[in-house]
């Protein structure tokens, strides 16, 4: 009993501090940006890419994907399966809520899908494939964003997971979904961010 509570608390303290990690917050400062005030003031791969360009932003995809992937990993190791759920959904919610700076963050795109690399690579590719094609042909990452998020969960049934994930990684991508309620405002009013990557800084 006692080590069962104590082996929760490590997961979701492991999880937390994962997924807390501010990867776009760090290279941004590094190149003497605060991503929180400039552009859409999102902590995340796609305000990256737009203030400060292609190599930097994929350093922010890189680190936030795998430590989805990675904090999944350490889940599941600790606990199995209840485990890899627990620390998948810790860790999309650290990345929104970073106590490194002062529980703020992304918008948990780029962590979910670290997560789901690890619980079903295959749905993985086809919602990043979704994301890039819709992002590449509209200029809008948010509607991909949000396309992957819808198709996340019915990927997971097609791939025939287990009700369980099904149901905590639609939790996740409602999550998702919640986080882009400005971008939906800006998508319907016409008015949202295109993607326009610097040119060089
Ligand atoms: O993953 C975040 C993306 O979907 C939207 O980012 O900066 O346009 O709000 P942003």
């Amino acid at each position: 009993m006692g080590s069962g509570i104590l082996r929760i608390g490590v997961i979701i303290l492991a999880a937390y501090l994962l997924g807390a990690i501010p990867f776009a917050q760090l290279v941004s400062r590094a190149r003497g940006v605060d991503i929180f005030s400039v552009g859409s003031g999102n902590a995340g791969f796609t305000n990256v890419l737009r203030v400060l360009g292609g190599r930097t932003a994929s350093i922010v995809l890189v680190g936030d994907i795998l430590k989805g992937t990675l904090a999944a990993g350490i889940g599941d190791w600790l606990g199995n399966e209840w485990g890899m759920l627990l620390a998948s959904a810790v860790a999309v919610l650290a990345h929104t809520l970073s106590i490194f700076v002062h529980f703020r963050g992304g918008k948990g795109v780029a962590t979910g899908a670290g997560v789901l690399l690890y619980v079903s690579p295959l749905s993985f590719l086809v919602c990043g494939s979704t994301l890039a094609l819709l992002a590449y042909t509209t200029g809008y990452m948010s509607l991909g964003s949000l396309a992957a998020a819808v198709l996340c969960p019915i990927m997971l049934v097609l791939t025939d997971q287990h009700p369980v994930v099904i149901a905590v990684f639609t939790c996740c991508a409602l999550f998702v979904i919640w986080k882009h309620r400005s971008n939906i405002r800006r998508l319907r009013a016409g008015t949202e961010n295109k993607i326009r990557p610097a040119k060089k800084r």
